[in-house]
């Protein structure tokens, strides 16, 4: 209660301008008890007062700055597949592919024009020795002649002889004059004259009965009966002969035929010659 009756006391003396210069000469505040009485020493500080009633709401400040960027959200679904772009450019050639298999052969063309005819090829190797030629043809007559030849010695090379035909001796042992044709089994006179002729034939097995023939007359005849083993029959004789007679050998009767061609053991042989040429036709043929 003591402060607010200073204070009422207090107030008159404040219209004393020369009482106020006073109190701020000579004293601090609280000292315009000077002009009514004795200001008591000041008093402690009283205890805070009660907060005041919220004041009015100020106005809205200025809005502050941007804050920093936020962390990348997470990532979305994929979305829909668009529609197909449109069709680019044409591209480039590419490289040139490997070449492809052999194909099937085409059919077969015409036929072309002929070529011209090659060269002569080198000759061929000399074939082999051809087939000795049959006799020839009896030569000139040169009766009376010293020169005049004629000689034969032949054999046989098979057995048993079909009867009543020339034998073929066809194995040459000799055939001077060419006179003795192997195809036919006959001597042909060459060389007109006087001929020695004879034989001898192995047998066997069979009895033999053979003859000698001049211009298909029987000149003479042996028989010789099979005893069992290899035999020989033999026969000889002299003719004259002209030019172109034919003699030969033949068996003369059925069967009879024995004549054994035995290489290993004997030989059959037909041998003839010439003894002497006629003189009196020394020009005939
Ligand atoms: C030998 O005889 C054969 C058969 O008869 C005949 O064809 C041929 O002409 C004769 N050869 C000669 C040189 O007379």
């Amino acid at each position: 209660m003591i402060p607010w009756v200073l204070l009422a006391c207090a107030l008159p003396c404040a219209a004393d301008p020369l009482l106020a210069a006073f109190a701020r000469r000579d004293f601090q505040k609280g000292s315009p008890q000077l002009i009514c009485s004795m200001p008591g020493p000041q008093g402690p500080p009283g205890p805070p007062g009660p907060p005041g009633p919220s004041g009015m709401v100020g106005r809205m400040g200025f809005p502050g700055k941007d804050g920093q960027d936020g962390q990348d959200g997470d990532r979305g679904e994929s979305g829909e597949e668009g529609s197909p772009g449109r069709t680019g450019n044409r591209g480039k050639p590419g490289p040139k592919g490997k070449a492809g298999a052999i194909g099937r052969a085409g059919p077969r063309g015409p036929k072309g024009v002929s070529g011209a005819p090659g060269k002569h090829g080198i000759p061929g190797k000399k074939g082999p020795k051809g087939k000795k030629g049959e006799p020839g043809l009896p030569g000139p007559c040169s009766c009376g002649s010293t020169h005049a030849k004629s000689a034969f010695s032949v054999a046989v090379t098979k057995s048993y002889p079909r009867e009543r035909l020339p034998i073929k001796f066809d194995k040459i042992l000799m055939n001077e004059g060419g006179h003795y044709n192997a195809s036919s089994g006959k001597f042909v006179c060459g060389v007109p004259g006087i001929y020695y002729f004879t034989y001898d034939i192995t047998l066997a097995n069979k009895h033999l009965a053979i003859g000698l023939v001049h211009n298909g007359q029987y000149r003479i005849r042996t028989f010789d009966a099979n005893t069992g083993n290899h035999d020989v029959a033999s026969g000889s004789t002299i003719l004259a002969l002209r030019q172109g007679d034919e003699v030969w050998l033949q068996i003369f009767y059925s069967e009879q035929n024995g004549l054994f061609y035995d290489p290993y053991w004997t030989d059959s042989l037909f041998t003839g010659f010439l003894i002497y040429a006629d003189q009196d036709s020394p020009s005939e043929v």
